[in-house]
């Protein structure tokens, strides 16, 4: 398929406030694919409601999550930037994909299984049926570029077997999507403890979040978990090193990343040292994000405005493709 005509779509849950692994696993890909393609991002509400039944802070998370968008450079004038539910026709896609999606696939996904574990007293259908909402998320606009992180891989999987399926069954309405990186790899952001990922629910005094100040910033790098250092040259790094390594290459310039890798070539690294680069450079990043994103947030009629423009370009987009679904499958009697 020709690149240029190739439609972007994600979405990011309104569960908290965003961090540091969805900048880099999806953010950063939004802000440089909107100059290129179609894109249709979301604040994906609905699927917040399968683990967060209590909406009582569901606007105010919906509105700081649409400014941290806005804060990380998403230009809503040239993308579609709207709210899950302000686009009923992907509750209809999804009872349809519901008929296309089996039980024990579901129940084997990996996402569903951490949840069940961690939500234990409220699995419900919705939590089972994940993936399929996903899914009628991305191909309501025929969307086949889903920047996202690693840990989507399989919800991804999953939905090019539903559109597989869709395909075979009704005819060949749907391309089938991709998650996507500007990098080779899908990007895993992992947490300050080296125990796992960042997250916007769990574990929050080793997740980064857009919203923390400085001082915040400074004290949970300053935590991290670290050892006495490398003994002998070229010993390999163990995971939470690792994790350092990786954070310094997402914030810090080359060379300061690669004074911190021969000191710890030769052993004379130290990890106070480098976590202070660190936290500085981790600053001078989320600072002016962090800043805009509170501007931004203050401003209730220019976010109303925006859900509202972005509510009516993918409402015009889900139509379209609502046509076509309801026709291959025969679902026009009139
Ligand atoms: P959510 O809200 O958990 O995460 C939003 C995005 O951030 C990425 N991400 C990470 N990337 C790297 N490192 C991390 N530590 C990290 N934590 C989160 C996620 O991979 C995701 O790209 N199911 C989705 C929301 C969704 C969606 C969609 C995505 C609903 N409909 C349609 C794509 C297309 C989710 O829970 O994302």
């Amino acid at each position: 398929m020709d690149k240029q005509k190739q439609i972007v779509m994600s979405g990011i849950r309104p569960t908290g406030y965003l961090h540091l692994g969805n900048y880099f696993g999806a953010l950063r890909n939004y802000v440089k694919m909107q100059e290129v393609y179609p894109c249709f991002f979301m604040v994906a509400d609905l699927h917040s409601l399968t683990t967060h039944p209590d909406t009582s802070f569901l606007k105010e998370n919906v509105h700081r999550v649409l400014a941290e968008h806005i804060a990380c450079g998403l230009n809503p004038d040239l993308v579609a930037l709207y709210c899950q539910s302000h686009v009923p026709e992907t509750a209809e896609l999804y009872l349809y994909l519901n008929m296309l999606a089996y039980k024990g696939e579901l129940e084997k996904t990996v996402t569903f299984k951490d949840k069940a574990r961690l939500h234990s007293e409220n699995v419900n259908a919705g939590l089972l049926t994940y993936p399929v909402l996903q899914t009628a998320d991305i191909i309501l606009h025929r969307a086949s570029l889903v920047p996202v992180g690693k840990d989507q891989e399989q919800h991804l999987e999953m939905a090019r077997n539903f559109v597989q399926r869709f395909n075979h069954r009704y005819g060949q309405v749907f391309p089938e999507p991709q998650a996507f990186n500007f990098g080779n790899e899908l990007v895993k952001v992992p947490s300050l403890d080296g125990t796992g990922k960042m997250s916007k629910s769990e574990n929050n005094l080793a997740t980064l979040y857009l919203a923390d100040c400085d001082d915040t910033i400074r004290k949970k790098v300053m935590k991290a978990k670290t050892d006495a250092g490398p003994t002998a040259p070229n010993t390999p790094r163990p995971d939470y090193i690792e994790n350092l390594f990786l954070l310094m290459q997402l914030v810090s310039d080359s060379a300061t990343i690669q004074l911190f890798e021969e000191a710890y070539r030769s052993c004379t690294i130290r990890y106070g040292d480098m976590k202070k680069q660190l936290a500085e450079d981790m600053i001078r990043f989320m600072a002016p994000i962090r800043d805009k994103a509170s501007q931004l947030q203050k401003d209730k009629s220019y976010l109303e405005k925006i859900m509202k423009q972005g509510a009516e370009k993918a409402g015009a987009s889900a139509a379209a493709t609502m046509e076509i679904v309801r026709n291959a499958m025969g679902l026009n009697y009139y």
